[in-house]
């Protein structure tokens, strides 16, 4: 168990849910590192140990083996978790009755009886938001969902969805988008500011930017161009396509990282995870993890806070990220 939380608990919205200020993305559980069953089952001891209890999964991670190797944890080791999981509005799904076949898929792989949260991963469909909040309030009626919840929704698509929900007295619970120090665009494109409005929690996934954060700060420095990252960074490459062409910006967002993260003898996944629990309150990011010692490093960014100046200073060297 860490020995502080500085951050308490962190609300879903306004459904009533209170989870850990960190959760535990869970899209490689069943992939690479993730494929051994063991360390997963010791990845997901060591969250708990930890004292956080929020997992993130969908089903369409890793084939649905994320829910089913999630689903065993559970079975092994029974506590009070908060589990979220998606519907995935794919294109062979013409109908928003498909929600509720897809939920109940979820909940078998899961061993569970009721999804805490339960989110539509992306807007990108024909289906109509209206009716798929229609069904998503149909499952909460029949007790087979808690919270409701949108994932990679735009402003007028938040809006939509939870007009329609609190047709029946339903509130939208999250957002789940893309968040870190080196994409930024939540506070430009207004879901931040929407989720403060419409009181719904936004839950930042990617927040270690496919872990190029923890470990590639450096590396992205040393190259200048794109060919070696693609070479030496594989499924790092999108995320290194996103830094801006200026290098210069990442050397100080790098300098600046590093001088605040040795000042605390601390990791820089910890200073980036600490900029966004401190950005705002309704933030919980999601830093995806295969191993135990992940866990523990990422929940001991709980046990201590970026000073007024340091998170002024981390905010302005990555505001060329906004
Ligand atoms: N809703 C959506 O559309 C959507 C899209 C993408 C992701 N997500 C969710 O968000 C979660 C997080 O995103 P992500 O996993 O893509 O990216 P991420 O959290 O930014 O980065 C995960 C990577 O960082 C590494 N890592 C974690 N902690 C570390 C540490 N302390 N030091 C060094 N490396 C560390 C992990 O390594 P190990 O695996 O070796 O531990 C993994 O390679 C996903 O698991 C998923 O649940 C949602």
């Amino acid at each position: 168990m860490i020995k502080t939380n500085e951050y308490g608990y962190r609300k879903l919205g306004a459904s009533g849910i209170e989870v850990s200020p960190l959760g535990i993305g869970t899209n490689r559980w069943g992939s690479g590192q993730g494929s051994n069953r063991e360390t997963i089952y010791k990845t997901f001891d060591a969250y708990l140990e930890a004292g956080l209890n929020f997992f993130d999964t969908a089903e369409v991670y890793t084939g649905t083996y994320s829910e089913r190797v999630l689903g065993e944890c559970l079975r092994r080791n029974r506590q009070n978790v908060v589990i979220a999981t998606k519907f995935a509005p794919l294109p062979n799904r013409l109908s928003s009755h498909t929600l509720m076949d897809a939920l109940d898929a979820s909940l078998q792989r899961l061993g569970l009886e009721t999804i805490d949260l339960y989110m539509v991963h992306w807007p990108f469909t024909l289906l109509n938001i209206e009716a798929l909040m229609d069904e998503m309030a149909l499952a909460v009626h029949r007790g087979k969902v808690r919270a409701v919840g949108v994932s990679n929704f735009n402003v007028e698509q938040m809006r939509r969805a939870h007009a329609r929900l609190s047709h029946y007295e339903i509130p939208l619970a999250v957002n789940e988008v893309h968040y870190s120090l080196v994409h930024r665009q939540p506070e430009d494109n207004g879901v931040l500011e929407a989720c403060q409005e419409l009181d719904v929690a936004l839950i930042a996934y990617r927040p270690l930017e496919s872990g190029s954060i923890a470990h590639a700060v450096d590396l992205e420095v040393r190259n200048a161009t794109v060919a070696p990252i693609l070479l030496r960074q594989g499924r790092r490459l999108i995320s290194s396509l996103q830094y801006p062409k200026n290098q210069e910006h990442l050397v100080t967002l790098r300098s600046t990282v590093d001088e605040v993260a040795r000042a605390h003898g601390k990791t820089h996944s910890q200073v980036a995870l600490n900029w966004l629990l401190q950005r705002d309150e309704r933030i919980i990011p999601i830093p995806g993890a295969t191993s135990p010692e992940h866990v523990t490093e990422n929940a001991e960014t709980l046990t201590w806070k970026l000073t007024p100046d340091e998170f002024a200073v981390i905010n302005a060297a990555s505001t060329p990220w906004k």
